[in-house]
């Protein structure tokens, strides 16, 4: 598949790093695309790098990887571009870096996905590895079963299937959680949070069948 990375930091990198080594056409992104020369090389594959534009007309699937108070705007201008694209976006409103409209999404206790709902309209978001810390990503992936959980939200059922599959390429076990409504179910704070839980023990945690 062809996928496009917005927001090549840690997340980004390094899932999209996961989706080259697995066969997927993947093109990072970023302000200022001069910059990725070294993680292209080490993403291997077809990887390539380019404008967040440039990602987003590329991709039949977006990772939206980006500090949670940039999100607003970025829904404001792209989401015609994005379409019928399916966008995984893994964010967390974090009030020390994303400011008041973080705090004030965190204390409405909706969680993320209403959130996304409105400043992405149309758009088939998942929210999708925003409860694995990078690090746990990274050492983790593919190992032998049962493998990191990966909890999945979305109000579009191919979407959730699609983001399914990438997740297994990513080498985790997708956990399809519900519409976006439950992202607060794994959002920030959430008791599955963070915690590098199996796949198993996220569906146990969450109430979910085996
Ligand atoms: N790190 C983790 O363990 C982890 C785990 C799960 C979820 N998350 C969440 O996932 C998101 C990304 O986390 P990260 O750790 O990968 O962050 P990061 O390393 O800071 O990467 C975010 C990237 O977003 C780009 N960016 C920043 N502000 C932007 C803006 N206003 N418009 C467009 N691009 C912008 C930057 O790229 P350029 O400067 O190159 O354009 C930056 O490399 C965050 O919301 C975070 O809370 C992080």
């Amino acid at each position: 598949m062809k996928i496009g990375i917005v927001g090549s930091g840690l997340i980004g990198g390094l899932v999209g790093t996961l989706w080259s080594r697995a066969g997927h056409e993947v093109l990072f992104s970023s302000r200022h695309p001069e910059k990725l020369g070294g993680l292209v090389a080490r993403a291997g594959g077809n990887a390539r790098a380019g404008t967040l534009d440039e990602a987003i007309a590329f991709g039949d699937a977006i990772l939206l990887s980006l500090p949670f108070g940039a999100l607003p705007d970025f829904g404001r201008t792209m989401s015609e571009a994005l379409g019928r694209k399916v966008v995984l976006d893994t964010s967390n409103p974090y009030p020390d870096r994303d400011g008041l409209m973080a705090e004030e999404v965190r204390q409405s206790e909706r969680g993320t996905g209403p959130y996304l709902r409105e400043w992405f309209p149309g758009v088939r978001i998942v929210r999708a590895f925003n409860s694995v810390w990078d690090q746990t990503l990274a050492k983790e992936a593919h190992r032998a079963p049962p493998r990191v959980g990966v909890p999945l939200a979305s109000d579009d059922a191919e979407a959730l299937e699609i983001a399914a599959g990438l997740v297994i390429d990513a080498g985790f076990d997708p956990v399809i959680v519900g519409p976006l409504d439950r992202s607060r179910d794994f959002d920030l704070g959430a008791p599955v949070y963070d915690t590098g839980m199996s796949g198993p023990e996220v569906r146990e945690a969450l109430g979910l069948p085996a």
